[in-house]
């Protein structure tokens, strides 16, 4: 990528021209893809170089209508009565006065009555808020949204009319180059990198991606267990863990919250030793890929 904030993503040329023309249409974009692929990366960045407002909503099931749209703030109101002062805007509002983005992470999560306030806010562009009146939206409101694909967490479905006003971007896992080069440049502001350090974003890339194709494992890791893996083990053998010691006890860290075992009638304790188990041996099959030998003299 060339210019803007779309400069700090690695790779995902095709998915930012895909956003870019949708956005460049007045479309509303669905981004679909796993946990951690990276769609909150991609959105923002793409918005930023956008140069418009960017108004954040986290769905989640507890999300109200009201906080959506806007409340009233009871001292305010008692004071003043149910005037424009007293109301205080919700991220949808904002959006939509100030001709901004709604950025809308894991849309799926909101109730489904909260997501049908979206529905005039994208067919009207106006919604109405009780006591307060009609909300027009202004000339470059629109809806960027991210859903984890079904098969992943329990979330709920996008209704049909939700899904028919968005257009849909899938993210899929990027290349174990690209995603090297996403855990190899975090790490660079650290400082002195030794021959061992400049090794742990391949090694961190490689396990993560491992997780990915077992058939016991239903939920793989993604990236953003690569980057905890990696920082974590840079921080012990900068404290002069030997590499091998480092990277195991980052990868028994990072990765049991991270990745999901196939359920069937074991027990909870069972499946964490089978998990443990699995990630030794991956451990040790990357550190022989990276010829652990060479590594141990130099510790
Ligand atoms: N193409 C990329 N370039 C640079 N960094 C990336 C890229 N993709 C992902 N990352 C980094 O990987 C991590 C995970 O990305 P992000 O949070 O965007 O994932 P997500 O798909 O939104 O996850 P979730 O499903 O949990 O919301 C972040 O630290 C992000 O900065
Ligand atoms: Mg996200």
């Amino acid at each position: 990528v060339s210019s803007g904030s779309a400069a700090e993503l690695v790779g995902r040329k095709a998915e930012i021209s895909q956003v870019r023309a949708c956005l460049r249409a007045k479309r509303n974009v669905l981004l679909e893809g796993p946990v951690g692929v990276g769609k909150t990366h991609l959105a923002l960045a793409v918005t930023r170089e956008l140069g418009a407002p960017v108004f954040r909503v986290d769905g989640d099931n507890r999300y109200s209508e009201q906080k959506l749209s806007g409340w009233f703030d009871p001292p305010t109101v008692i004071q003043k009565g149910f005037t424009p002062e007293a109301f205080m805007p919700g991220p949808l509002v904002e959006a939509m006065k100030k001709g901004g983005i709604l950025f809308i992470n894991e849309l799926n999560r909101l109730p489904e009555g909260v997501q049908n306030v979206l529905l005039p806010a994208i067919d009207e562009r106006v919604i109405s808020v009780p006591r307060l009146g009609e909300i027009r939206a202004a000339e470059g409101f629109l809806v960027i949204a991210t859903q984890n694909p079904k098969e992943f967490v329990a979330t709920s479905h996008l209704s049909e009319a939700i899904l028919d006003r968005f257009e849909l971007v899938v993210l899929d896992y990027q290349t174990e180059g690209e995603e090297v080069s996403i855990v190899s440049d975090k790490l660079k502001g650290r400082g002195g990198q030794s021959k061992e350090l400049k090794l742990l974003p391949l090694a961190s890339t490689r396990l993560a991606r491992m997780t990915r194709n077992h058939p016991r494992i239903r939920r793989g890791a993604s990236v953003r267990a690569a980057l905890s893996i990696a920082e974590i083990a840079d921080v012990m053998i900068r404290d002069g863990a030997a590499f091998k010691d480092a990277f195991l006890a980052a990868v028994l860290m990072a990765l049991p919250t991270r990745i999901e075992m196939e359920r069937e009638a074991d027990a909870e304790s069972s499946l964490r030793a089978e998990m443990n188990a699995l990630l030794r041996e991956w451990v040790d099959q990357v550190l022989a890929e990276l010829g652990e030998g060479q590594l141990k003299k130099k510790t």
